[in-house]
């Protein structure tokens, strides 16, 4: 094997690497100098014919210069690297103001069932919950409305097939049922306020949604201890603090099987601060929700004993408060995942 040659192919890739000045020629140089069929590979292959003495001196100068356009290669791949960059391109600006993060916040339900709740939470309530999938139990029964009554069919409802399963399901027409639910857990005197998401069978407009939903509040303790009066100073109170000034509330007979008396209150119009205008069909009351003395039927139906104890219990339809507070015109907006309606909270 010549050794001149072995020399030489090592200077002429050296400088063959050192000069190529784009990765294609890189490649090219790579190819011609290490490749599989470059000549120095070759070289490296026949070494094994050789005798002993012969490769003993010209192996270690074939592998010397083997590893020397190896190197040569890895300093012009880095350097092929480094200057093939836009430098200009990739300067970094540490002055320019960041680009805005787009934040999402709180769908306005949400926001205003926490505000909502720590009004109550301000006045000593505890937060209590329920299921929305509920059973007809605790939605109708044990709230006094019995199947045959026409009752039921004030609140028109979804129904869960429910063959073969412990119990007849639908998904809750109001909050009312964590009253009963909480009731059979705890002992007077207490005030809870069950806020949650409510499903009525319906047709829509613009102040009924088929999804909506309610805050129920239930204020009980021993006979004689709560009674309608303290009902309405909670109502007033809990309106002036949501409306950020003092709101009219009265109180108007009406019929709940789990309540009596029963009553449906109105606050008076926001709009118009009760002189009548459109929105309150010129009476200058809105309707807002229902409430009631808890009928001993229901206490029953939660394990205490008749008489012992008395209480009201009130509700009220969040999506209607949240449209008089900020104009709000149709109910259905609340669901519909506008973001431009979304985005005005
Ligand atoms: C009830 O649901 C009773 N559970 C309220 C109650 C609680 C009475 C405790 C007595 C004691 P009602 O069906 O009237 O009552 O609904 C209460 C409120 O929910 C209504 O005043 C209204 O504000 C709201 N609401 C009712 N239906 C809809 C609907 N489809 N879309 C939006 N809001 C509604």
């Amino acid at each position: 094997m010549d050794t001149n040659r072995i020399t030489d192919i090592g200077t002429k890739g050296v400088r063959a690497f050192s000069e190529a000045d784009s990765e294609a020629a890189l490649r090219d140089v790579e190819i011609r100098f290490l490749g599989r069929k470059s000549e120095l590979t070759g070289m490296l292959r026949g070494l094994r014919d050789l005798s002993p003495e012969e490769k003993r001196t010209v192996g270690p100068l074939v592998q010397g210069v083997r590893s020397s356009l190896a190197e040569a290669f890895a300093t012009a791949r880095d350097r092929v690297a480094r200057e093939g960059r836009d430098w200009e391109a990739e300067r970094i600006d540490v002055t320019v103001p960041g680009a805005d993060d787009p934040l999402g916040h709180l769908h306005p339900i949400t926001s205003m069932t926490g505000e909502i709740s720590d009004i109550f939470l301000r006045l000593g309530f505890e937060i209590a919950e329920g299921p929305e999938l509920e059973t007809e139990f605790y939605n109708f029964d044990a709230l006094n409305v019995p199947a045959d009554h026409p009752a039921r069919d004030m609140q028109d409802t979804f129904w869960i097939e429910s063959d073969g399963l412990d119990a007849r399901y639908l998904l809750r027409t109001h909050t009312s049922p964590v009253q009963v639910r909480y009731m059979e857990t705890h002992t007077p005197p207490f005030r809870i306020v069950a806020p949650g998401r409510v499903f009525r069978n319906e047709s829509t407009d613009a102040t009924h949604e088929h999804t909506f939903h309610q805050f129920e509040s239930l204020v009980v303790g021993e006979t004689g201890d709560v009674t309608v009066g303290h009902f309405k100073h909670l109502a007033e109170t809990f309106f002036a603090e949501f409306f950020g000034h003092k709101v009219g509330v009265r109180l108007r007979p009406s019929y709940f099987p789990f309540v009596e008396p029963g009553f449906e209150f109105d606050i008076s119009c926001v709009f118009c601060d009760g002189k009548g205008c459109p929105s309150c069909k010129g009476i200058g009351w809105i309707e807002v929700g229902g409430a009631g003395m808890v009928e001993q039927k229901v206490f029953e139906a939660a394990g205490y004993p008749r008489g012992k104890y008395q209480g009201f219990a009130w509700g009220f339809g969040l999506e209607r408060l949240a449209m008089m507070k900020h104009r709000i015109p149709d109910a259905r907006l609340f669901m519909s995942g506008d973001l431009r309606f979304i985005r005005q909270f």
